[in-house]
């Protein structure tokens, strides 16, 4: 199984709904406070929060690269399609990725990618995304987690080095009761990007960072997360 549709089948064991929901909360004013009335959700993984947008009136569609995250996400009746995001000839009012999908993007590929983020924004529109802070990384996200499950076993464990966060994921599953377990595994690669690094591409790109938001997701120490407002001017 590729890395990417490993972690969409472990996605609803990880008990991230409360933090993920308080990250939705902010994104979905700042979208809300801009009045779309299209957004395209890039990454949109299980389709939540374009669920969300949808519930506020926003036309919402979802894209991602995990065939499995869109599976379960069209299951629960979201518009959305495995598509890379290079490959859309729509353009939106508002564009997002939340929970981390910018900081999936290697960095030689991240210009192309937020290249692609803006040719599917409308004049005038907006592109809201938020990224991991370097102590998000290095305090929050770094560590190990077991969980036993009847049928399953995961194990998780995140290592931070040279800037990027490794993430091995092992899952055992028994789908029935008589046979032995299947093992999948897989490493998941997540980029810290620095607050001015981005702001500099992005407004090389087109994009005006409008405002940054620091966050606390997982902490109240430190900010854990930046939520990055753009205007394609
Ligand atoms: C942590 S999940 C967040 C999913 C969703 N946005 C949410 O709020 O729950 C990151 C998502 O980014 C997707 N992803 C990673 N690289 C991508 C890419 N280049 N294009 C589109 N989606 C990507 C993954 O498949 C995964 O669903």
């Amino acid at each position: 199984m590729q890395a990417l549709d490993l972690y969409a089948t472990i996605e609803e064991y990880l008990d991230f709904e409360d933090e993920v929901h308080h990250l939705y909360k902010t994104i979905g004013h700042t979208v809300l406070s801009k009045e779309p009335k299209t957004l395209i959700d890039i990454g949109c993984g299980q389709g939540e929060f374009c669920h969300i947008m949808e519930l506020n009136g926003i036309k919402s569609f979802g894209v991602d690269l995990s065939a499995k995250q869109i599976e379960i996400a069209v299951s629960k009746g979201t518009d959305a399609k495995c598509i890379d995001i290079k490959d859309i000839k729509e353009t939106y009012d508002c564009a997002t990725a939340t929970f981390d999908v910018i900081n999936y993007i290697p960095q030689n590929t991240i210009k192309e990618f937020l290249e692609s983020c803006y040719q599917v924004v409308n004049k005038e529109g907006y592109f809201i995304f938020d990224i991991n802070s370097l102590y998000g990384f290095e305090n929050v996200a770094q560590g190990t987690l077991n969980i036993d499950l009847k049928d399953k076993f995961i194990a998780i464990d995140a290592n931070f080095k040279e800037n990027i966060l490794y993430t091995d994921i092992t899952l055992f599953t028994q789908e029935d009761k008589e046979k032995s377990f299947k093992k999948d595994s897989g490493t998941i690669e997540q980029f810290c990007y620095k607050k001015d690094e981005l702001s500099s591409l992005l407004q090389t790109i087109g994009f005006e960072v409008e405002n940054i938001i620091n966050f606390n997701l997982h902490t109240d120490e430190e900010f854990d997360k930046y939520i990055f407002v753009c205007k394609k001017g």
